[in-house]
C-alpha cells in the first residue's frame, strides 16, 4: 500500500473548536512537514463563526507554534492550504455554499474530488451533516472518494448509538464511515498486536491456562478542566470505557487476525466484544465500584472537587472513576478476570496494562515466588516490562522481584506519528483497520447498557480525595479473591 496520500480536501466542520487546533491541524501539520501529504492537499475548516481565510490561517498558525514549535518556510507554505468557510452547520440550505468552494479547491489542487469529511462538532450534529451533505450531492462517489471521520461519543446508548448508525447510513456506506477512537492510533496500542504476534514467546501463554487475571488502568492526574459541561452528560464510563478502554481490552483479548486488512482485523475485534460475559445485576452489585472526586490539598494547591468544577450541575451523580470486574466467554479467556478502571483526578497519568500469569504449582522453596506479570506501558513513558523471581544474593534460596524492561524511547525514531497523525493519514489512505466498525461499536454499547440502567436505578456513587487512587471500594473489589492493583510507580504524591 502507498505510504503516502492521494491528493484530496479535508473539510472540518467544528474548525473554530479546541479539537482542531490541539489535535487536528497539528496533525496534518507534522504529516505535512515529513511528506507524508501530498502538495495538493487542502483544508477547508467549516464552522459558524465569521471568519477569512486569513483569520483561520493566523488562528492555526498560532496553534502550531504553540503546540508543535512550528516555524519558517514549512509553517508558512502549510498555512497558505488552509481555507475557511462560515456556515450554519444545521441548516442544509447553507450546505449549498460549500458547492463552489469545494469545486474551487478540487480545481486548483487537481484532487479528482477526494474528500475526507471530519466532523468534531458537538455530537447532537453528526446525524444533520451527513444529510446536509446529501441535499447537495456532497456525499457521492461518482467524482473522487468521500469518507466522513465521526468523533466519540458514538451515541448515548444503545438506542441512540443504533439511531445515529441509521441516519448516517441512509447517505454514507459503511465503507465510507470512519469512528474514530484515537487510542487505536497509539502506536503502543499497536504494538500490543506485534508483541502478541509476531512473538512465539508469549502466544503459548496468553490464555486462561497461564494468565490467573489482566488488570487495564487508563488513570488520568487532570480533573474534567474546562470540560465539565461536556462530562457531566458523559462521565468516566462513555467518556473512556465504553470506547478507549473496551478497544483496549479487545486488542488484548482477540484471536490472531487471519491477516492484517481492515476486514480480519476488525472481524476479531468484534467477536471478542461480543464475547463479553453479559453484566447481570447481581454483577453489577459486586462487581462495579463508580466514584466521583471531591477537593483535596495537592502540592499545597487545593485542588477542586468535581461538583467545584465549572459547568457541573450542583448535586451532579456523574461519576468521574469506574472500576469494573467483567469476563469474556470464550475458549481462550473463559474464567480470567479482566478488572479495569479509569477515573480523573489520580494520582498520576499512566495508561498500563497488567497481564498477573498463575503462579508456580508448587512452592519449591519455603516462601510463595515472587509473582510473574507483563507490564505493558501505554502511556507515558511507553514500554514493556516483565516481572519474575531470581534468587535474592547470599545465604538460602529467598527469591526476590526483578524486572527486565524495554522502553519503547529507544526504538524512537522521529516520524514516529502521534495517534491523530496515524488515524488522519489511514483515513485519507482509505485504511480502515483502526476504526471502529458498526458492530464493534454496538457490542460496546450492548455490554456497557446494563450498568447504565443499573446506575439510573441504583445510583450509588462513591466519593474519592482528588489525587488518591479512587474509592476504597474499588480496592475492596479486588481485594475479594485476594489480588490487588498495581500501583504504577511514578505516582505525584498527595500530601495529608
Ligand atoms: C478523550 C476523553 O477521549 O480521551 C478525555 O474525552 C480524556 O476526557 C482523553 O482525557 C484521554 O486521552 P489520552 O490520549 O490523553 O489518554
Amino acid at each position: 500500500m502507498n505510504i503516502n496520500a492521494e491528493n484530496n480536501c479535508i473539510v472540518i466542520f467544528g474548525a473554530s473548536g479546541d479539537l482542531t487546533y490541539r489535535k487536528l491541524i497539528p496533525a496534518l501539520y507534522n504529516l505535512y512537514k515529513i511528506g507524508r501529504l501530498t502538495e495538493n492537499f487542502s483544508v477547508l475548516g467549516v464552522s459558524r463563526t465569521e471568519l477569512t481565510d486569513d483569520d483561520f490561517r493566523q488562528k492555526m498558525r498560532l496553534a502550531l507554534i504553540e503546540f508543535e514549535g512550528a516555524e519558517g518556510e514549512k509553517l508558512d507554505n502549510f498555512c497558505q492550504h488552509l481555507y475557511y468557510i462560515a456556515i450554519n452547520t444545521s441548516d442544509a440550505l447553507e450546505y449549498g455554499k460549500l458547492v463552489p468552494r469545494l469545486d474551487e479547491l478540487h480545481d486548483k489542487y487537481q484532487t479528482g474530488g477526494n474528500t475526507l469529511y471530519y466532523l468534531s462538532t458537538p455530537p447532537s450534529l453528526y446525524g444533520i451533516i451527513p444529510e446536509c451533505l446529501a441535499a447537495h450531492g456532497l456525499n457521492t462517489e461518482e467524482f473522487g472518494w468521500k469518507r466522513i471521520i465521526v468523533e466519540k461519543p458514538f451515541g448515548y446508548d444503545m438506542k441512540t448509538a443504533k439511531a445515529l448508525d441509521t441516519q448516517i447510513h441512509r447517505f454514507f456506506e459503511e465503507h465510507q464511515i470512519y469512528r474514530i477512537d484515537h487510542y487505536l492510533g497509539k502506536e503502543t496500542v499497536q504494538n500490543l498486536l506485534v508483541l502478541r504476534f509476531s512473538n512465539g514467546l508469549f502466544e503459548p501463554l496468553w490464555n486462561r491456562n497461564f494468565i490467573d487475571y489482566v488488570e487495564i488502568t487508563g488513570a488520568e492526574q487532570l480533573g474534567v478542566e474546562k470540560r465539565g459541561g461536556y462530562y457531566d452528560g458523559s462521565g468516566a464510563m462513555r467518556d473512556m470505557f465504553q470506547n478507549h478502554l473496551l478497544q483496549v481490552l479487545a486488542m488484548v483479548a482477540m484471536e490472531p487476525p487471519a491477516i492484517i486488512n481492515a476486514d480480519s482485523m476488525r472481524d476479531e475485534v468484534a467477536k471478542v466484544l461480543h464475547s463479553l460475559h453479559p453484566l447481570s445485576d447481581d454483577d453489577l452489585e459486586h462487581n462495579l465500584v463508580l466514584g466521583q472526586y471531591t477537593s483535596s490539598i495537592i502540592d499545597d494547591k487545593k485542588v477542586n472537587g468535581y461538583l467545584e468544577e465549572v459547568g457541573v450541575p450542583a448535586g451532579s451523580t456523574t461519576e468521574t472513576y469506574m472500576a469494573l470486574r467483567c469476563e469474556i466467554d470464550n475458549w481462550r479467556w473463559a474464567g480470567v478476570p479482566f478488572y479495569v478502571r479509569t477515573g480523573k483526578r489520580l494520582p498520576t497519568r499512566v495508561t498500563e496494562i497488567v497481564i498477573h500469569f498463575k503462579t508456580t504449582p508448587h512452592p519449591v522453596f519455603s516462601q510463595k515466588a515472587p509473582e510473574n506479570k507483563l507490564i505493558i506501558r501505554i502511556q507515558p513513558d511507553e514500554g514493556i516490562s516483565m516481572r519474575f523471581g531470581l534468587k535474592k544474593p547470599g545465604a538460602g534460596f529467598e527469591a526476590k522481584e526483578v524486572s527486565m524492561d524495554f522502553r519503547y524511547a529507544d526504538l524512537a525514531s522521529p516520524s514516529v506519528l502521534t495517534a491523530y497523525d496515524r488515524l488522519l493519514l489511514d483515513a485519507i489512505k482509505g485504511d480502515a483497520t483502526l476504526f471502529a466498525r458498526t458492530d464493534a461499536v454496538h457490542a460496546c454499547w450492548k455490554f456497557v447498557q446494563p450498568i447504565i440502567d443499573y446506575k439510573a436505578e441504583n445510583n450509588r456513587i462513591y466519593e474519592y480525595e482528588a489525587g488518591t487512587w479512587g474509592p476504597t471500594q474499588a480496592d475492596k473489589l479486588i481485594a475479594r479473591t485476594g489480588r490487588v492493583w498495581r500501583k504504577p510507580s511514578g505516582c505525584m504524591k498527595k500530601k495529608v
